[in-house]
């Protein structure tokens, strides 16, 4: 009784330190505080280290119980419908609230039946309703809109990925494993390969997802890494760069940098299409390049200084001297199986110089497992041992890991499985740039 006791102080210490961090952060940014974003949208008040690990021990602090976290699918198959119907839309000039037979009528749907699904997403601050059967948008579900990317991300996480991991028992009981992507959409090629010739509208979707993902992560990226060090003509490339997300916010913020952005044809072509939108000063100045690369088959451009892989960022060498260059490798590493991320890299590799770096920006996998305890210094860890559950820091993590064993069958790895990979294709690593993701 007394230690369950102890936890619950220490539980609670946690949290009201956790929650002071949070409030000083919307303190400077003049914000009232919501409920709504408490935990969530870690754009808008900046990006420190503190801040993530805050959010992520308020967040990991309300428990769930199994049969919570089985119905949860039910909150993923809501989300489709209110993206898919672009629900947030349609309330989006009704700011105190739209009748459900007039938004039903918009959706093209069954009025009763939409009220039930967004009164699913009403218990976790997805919409409200305000008076019976009218309904309004919260903080959370604007970000909803079409304008936003994340609206792309949200169709792309509850269309193809939850149908995807639908399959997964499947998938693993098979006497052969395909990737659960292979069983839910009867496509044996592969999601990339469907993505190019089955359904392009999918594939367009995704390059604009990409762009919902990164607003929340480009953050960390562009504050803690010394980008503003490199001297004027410094070029960055964007290998496998999709539309080139990462290369945008770089040059907007970062104008002495050029952006050499390789993808796939199509991929480019859209690519192209997007920046002249949004950065259509840096085309104009001549700060970007699109060229197309297969980047298993062939090495990028040669003659930049940097190489970027996603989340946390792993800086390897090139253990060859020659001209300096930038490459820059983005969620790409973990869409591949070992022997094809080895290929990558050293393809990469070929066209390195003596001073290019490589930057791999992807989730690290951490043990969930209590760390070790030194004697001396006591337990190495952060972690908010034993109160709360081990998913604080590493949910994310743990989901993208699972989104890309569904849709492509690979993995996201372990700081050792990244240097293991690296030594293989003859780089070196450098050191681990911890973006709190
Ligand atoms: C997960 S996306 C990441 C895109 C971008 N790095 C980002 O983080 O927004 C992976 C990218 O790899 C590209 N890709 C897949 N196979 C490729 C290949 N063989 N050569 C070049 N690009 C490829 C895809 O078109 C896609 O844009």
């Amino acid at each position: 009784m007394a230690r369950e006791v102890e936890e619950l102080d220490a539980l609670l210490s946690l949290l009201t330190d956790a929650v002071g961090v949070v409030k000083s952060a919307y303190s400077a940014h003049a914000r009232q505080p919501e409920l709504e974003d408490a935990a969530g949208q870690p754009t808008q008040l900046g990006a420190s280290e503190e801040l993530h690990q805050a959010r992520r021990n308020i967040s990991s602090a309300s428990r769930r119980t199994l049969l919570l976290m089985a119905n949860s699918a039910f909150e993923t198959a809501a989300l489709r419908v209110a993206a898919g119907a672009c629900v947030a839309d349609h309330l989006l000039p009704h700011p105190s609230g739209l009748p459900i037979t007039d938004l039903a009528a918009k959706c093209d749907m069954e009025a009763d039946k939409l009220a039930r699904v967004l009164r699913l997403l009403a218990c976790k601050h997805v919409f409200r309703e305000v008076a019976p059967g009218v309904f309004a948008n919260t903080p959370l579900s604007t970000r909803l809109a079409r304008k936003h990317g994340m609206w792309d991300l949200v169709n792309h996480i509850t269309d193809e990925c939850f149908k995807s991991s639908a399959y997964l028992y499947d998938a693993l009981a098979a006497p052969v494993f395909k990737p659960p992507f292979a069983h839910a959409y009867k496509h044996d090629a592969g999601y990339w390969a469907y993505m190019a010739g089955v359904d392009k509208t999918m594939g367009a979707r995704f390059g604009r997802a990409m762009l919902g993902v990164d607003m929340a992560e480009i953050g960390p990226l562009l504050s803690h890494f010394p980008w503003e060090t490199p001297p004027p003509g410094t070029t960055v490339c964007d290998v496998g760069g999709g539309v080139g997300t990462v290369s945008l916010a770089l040059a907007n913020r970062f104008s002495q940098l050029k952006l050499v952005v390789q993808d796939t044809p199509n991929t480019l072509a859209q690519a192209r299409l997007e920046w002249k939108e949004t950065a259509p000063q840096v085309v104009s100045e001549g700060r970007v390049d699109f060229l197309p690369l297969d980047f298993l088959t062939q090495a990028p451009n040669v003659g930049c200084e940097y190489y970027y892989v996603r989340c946390c960022s792993a800086r390897l060498r090139s253990d060859e001297r020659s001209e300096a260059e930038q490459r820059q490798l983005k969620h790409v590493v973990h869409d591949w199986a070992d022997e094809e991320a080895v290929r990558l890299l050293r393809n990469v590799r070929q066209s390195m110089g003596a001073h290019s770096r490589v930057l791999i920006h992807e989730f690290v996998i951490q043990p969930l497992f209590p760390p070790p305890t030194d004697p001396r210094e006591g337990t190495t860890s952060s972690a908010p041992s034993p109160s709360l559950a081990p998913d604080s820091s590493a949910l994310h993590a743990h989901h993208l890991d699972l989104t890309v064993l569904c849709l492509l069958g690979t993995k996201e790895r372990t700081q050792g499985e990244f240097e293991h990979l690296a030594r293989k294709a003859g780089l070196g690593f450098v050191r681990l740039w911890n973006l709190g993701e």
